[in-house]
């Protein structure tokens, strides 16, 4: 199977198998410039994130994975009703995010590592997954599962493995559509096509309603 991959071991550091993810190796902490990169809202521009997002007045958003918080910073700038949750499971990113003024400045954004996201299952309307499906196993699949409220969803957005990209990962560490989709579906997804962006594709992945 095409997700088959040799990150088949379990962090020993984060406690999460990488099973099924395609890029061998976790994100670098020392590289987090490249996420603060300002180029990237020229080619994934906030606003746009937020419209695929869709995210109910007053809801609660996860980015799940949200490294530096570029763009959950973004997100609760410009939507002072929700509430934010920027999980992470490095602490390398948790104290990056942290350190950051607008995180301390506004009021709906939560930091928080994986290791205590025990407090907020089942409170997600919306997750954000940038960048993201990638590096992660299939347990982070389900704990994104978990997170959801019934009726939630996941907008999942990653670098498009079929595209020849002057910028992020290569080729061979990023899905085709297909294989992403095909992840979702076997993590107990739904997944539908939205908009691809300039080097991304972009799922909106939601849970059956018997499926739990
Ligand atoms: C490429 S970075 C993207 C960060 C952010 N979404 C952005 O686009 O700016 C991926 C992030 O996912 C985090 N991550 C990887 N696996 C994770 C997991 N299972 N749970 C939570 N975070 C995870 C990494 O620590 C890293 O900060």
């Amino acid at each position: 199977m095409s997700t088959k991959h040799e990150a088949g071991h379990r962090s020993h550091r984060h406690g999460h198998s990488r099973e099924g993810a395609k890029q061998p190796e976790v994100f670098n902490p020392a590289r987090a410039a490249l996420l603060d990169d300002p180029q990237r809202f020229e080619y994934m521009a906030p606003a746009d994130v937020l419209k695929l997002l869709d995210a109910p007045e007053g809801s609660v958003v996860i980015d799940f994975g949200a490294g530096t918080g570029t763009y959950s910073i973004e997100i609760a700038r410009r939507r002072p009703d929700l509430k934010i949750v920027a999980l992470d499971e490095q602490p390398g990113m948790i104290e990056l995010m942290k350190a950051k003024p607008a995180m301390r400045q506004l009021t709906n954004i939560q930091p928080m590592l994986s290791g205590e996201l025990g407090s907020i299952i089942g409170t997600a309307d919306r997750i954000l997954a940038l960048n993201v499906l990638h590096e992660v196993g299939d347990d982070a699949l389900r704990e994104m599962s978990q997170l959801l409220k019934p009726g939630g969803s996941a907008l999942i957005i990653d670098w498009d493995g079929e595209m020849d990209r002057p910028i992020g990962p290569p080729k061979g560490h990023t899905h085709s559509i297909a294989e992403a989709r095909d992840r979702l579906t076997a993590a107990g997804f739904e997944a539908e096509s939205l908009e691809h962006l300039r080097y991304h594709f972009v799922l909106r992945a939601t849970r059956p309603a018997k499926i739990r």
